[in-house]
Order: C-alpha cells, then structure tokens, then sequence
C-alpha cells in the first residue's frame, strides 16, 4: 500500500473500532443494537462480523478522526466522510448499522450502512468506488470464508450482508456476497482459483432470479460447476432463516438443483406453452442450453423431459443438439 493507502486504512480502523463500541455499548448505539437483535444477529454474529454503528450526528466520527490526526479532506475523497464543497466534512453514514466490508488480504476499506430508520434513503448506503475499494473485485466476507470454500471445494454465493451473516449463524461458513451487484467475470476468476462448484442463493424475487439466470452462465464461463438454491417466493436468505431456522437453511444450500434444471425452468417464464409457436420457440431455446452439457448422459436426462413435455421425436433432438455442439467446437 502507498503511504496515502495506509492512512486510510489506518482511519478505516479506527472508524470500525469506534462504530463496533459504539453498538455495544453506548447510549448513542441502543436503539440500533435493539434493531440488529430484533432483526436476529446473534451475539456471536456482531462479534465476528464486527457490525457496528455511526449515531445520527455531522460530526461524531469527523471529530473523533480529527482529534486522532486525520486529514479529513483524504478521508472525504475515499469516502469515509462527506463534505460540503470539500471544505467541511460531516458523518457519511449517520444513523446507520455499519457492516464493515474487508478486502481479500482481511483490512477493512469500506462500509455498508444499513438506515435503521424508514425516512433515511437509500437502504444501503456503501463507501463509493475508491482505489482501495472495487465492487467488482471485492466480496464481502472472502477473507473469512476463504479456508472454508477451499476445504469445502465449494462457495455459496448470496446477494446481501445479512444473508451472509445468517449463512454463518446456520454454520454455513463458505459463504460471500456480491453486495447488490452481480456477480463480474474478475469475480469469477478469483473463486474459480479456490472452488470447482458454485452454489447461487440469491433472493426469492425476480430481480433475484434473473441475476441468478446470468450469473450462472458467468459461473460456468470461468470454469465451475454452478448450482441454484431454491429460495422461496419473495424471501430471502435472511428471511428463510428467520422463518425456518439453521437446519431447513442447511437444506436450502445442500438441495440447491443444478444449474441447466434450474435455467430450464426459469426461460418458461418467457412463453406460453399453450401456443404451438411459443413451443417451438421455448424447445429450440431448451436445446441451446442442453447442449451446452458436456456429458452426454445428463444432456440424455434433460432430452427425456423434452421428448415427453413436448411429444417429440427423439431422433430429431439429438440431431438438433448434434448441430449445436459441432457450431460450439
Ligand atoms: P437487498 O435489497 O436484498 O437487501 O439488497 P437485504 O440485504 O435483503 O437488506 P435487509 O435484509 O432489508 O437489511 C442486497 C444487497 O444489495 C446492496 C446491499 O449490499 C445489500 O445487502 N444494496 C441494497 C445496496 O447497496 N443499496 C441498497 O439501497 C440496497
Ligand atoms: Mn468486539
Ligand atoms: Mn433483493
Ligand atoms: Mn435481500
Ligand atoms: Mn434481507
């Protein structure tokens, strides 16, 4: 790191030190760590995630950064702090939970901040994209889970903080997080380097199946064998856990379907199979994607639903997917 990376690093320290006593044990913290056990972070949980909170004042972690020495200007411009027309700076994260977000080596270089209350927009509110700090190269919780995935050949991949706490609450400890966006190919990368499989377990809602839809192409693309949870409508993670407990969380993650079943039935979405042009089309979409399985006895497997779904001639399926694996050699 350069020395202006070590000072901020140094004040992104020292700000969660602060935002992590502050929780626990101040006036200033109570009502937030009454949300956070309302919202069923365990104790165990603060502790290892570290979550913290930044009180609803302009200057509380100004001051107290100032007081240690810090140019706030510096802090401003990595986005700890918020300025007005960069002369005074004020708190960036004021009444929000603080899930402090580490990058691959274990050192914190940004926060989530989570509003507390319904009149503070947006929900979420992250440090900004700084050279310490790369959405699409970082995932929350990477520096934790790392031995756990290596051990386990295997990641969970979840969308939010949360998700990912409960995840640990349930034992599941091989689990990241994309932070809202999804899933990048440099991503990708990187955990192709440490797993062969890949288990999605993003939100119940459509946005969560769509990213899960593309994001198992990235998945597959890079090399690892994807997997998708099947989270129930309009749930979460997070919920699920809340709702259901550890050992239903534990099933969720273990009966994850393969990716083609999965993908299969997400494209119906897009045609109404009571109409024999829309069959055709959803049958020669099918074909893509069985024919982007390498084994031929699992393609045979997805083949045998077709031809029964569909009435068709068998013969004629393979042909199909003979064609399309010759164009992809
Ligand atoms: P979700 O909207 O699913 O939030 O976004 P969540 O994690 O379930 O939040 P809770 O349970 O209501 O607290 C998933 C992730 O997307 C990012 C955050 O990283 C969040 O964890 N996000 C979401 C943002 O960055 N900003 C937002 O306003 C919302
Ligand atoms: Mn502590
Ligand atoms: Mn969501
Ligand atoms: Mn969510
Ligand atoms: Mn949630």
């Amino acid at each position: 790191y350069s020395s202006e990376e070590q000072n901020i690093l140094d004040a992104y320290e020292w700000s969660n030190k602060l935002f992590h006593h502050v929780l626990k044990h101040t006036k200033d913290g109570k009502d937030a760590l009454n949300y956070v056990k309302n919202r069923g972070f365990s104790k165990d949980a603060i502790e290892e995630f570290q979550l913290g909170y930044s009180p609803y004042k302009d200057q509380f972690l100004s001051a107290f950064l100032k007081g240690k020495g810090f140019e706030l200007e510096n802090l401003a411009q990595y986005g700890l702090l918020n300025s007005r027309d960069g002369n005074s700076f004020f708190d960036r994260f004021q009444g929000r939970v603080i899930f402090p977000i580490h990058n691959h080596q274990g050192k914190v270089v940004g926060f989530g901040g989570r509003s507390i209350q319904d009149h503070l927009e947006p929900k979420y509110l992250n440090s900004p994209e700084s050279k310490l700090f790369h959405k699409g190269k970082i995932l929350y919780n990477f520096h934790r889970a790392r031995k756990y995935f290596q051990k386990l050949n295997q990641v969970v991949l979840f969308e939010g903080y949360a998700d990912v706490i409960k995840a640990y609450q349930a034992g599941v400890h091989h689990a990241v997080a994309t932070m809202g966006t999804s899933l990048s190919e440099t991503h990708a990368k990187i955990l192709s380097h440490y797993v062969d499989e890949v288990i999605i377990c993003y939100d119940g809602d459509a946005p969560g199946r769509e990213a899960s839809f593309k994001t198992a192409k990235i998945i597959k693309n890079a090399g690892m064998n994807a997997r998708v949870a099947n989270v129930p409508n309009e749930m979460d993670p997070d919920d699920f856990f809340e709702k259901h407990g550890p050992e239903a969380f534990q099933n969720l993650i273990q009966s994850a379907e393969n990716d083609v079943s999965f993908s299969l039935q997400y494209i119906k979405k897009n045609y109404n199979l009571n109409i024999d042009h829309d069959r055709v089309q959803y049958v020669e979409k099918a074909l893509d994607i069985i024919a982007t399985v390498n084994q031929a006895v699992e393609r045979d497997f997805y083949l045998n639903d077709l031809e029964e779904m569909f009435k068709l001639d068998r013969s004629t399926l393979l042909q199909e997917i003979e064609n399309r694996r010759r164009i992809m050699q």
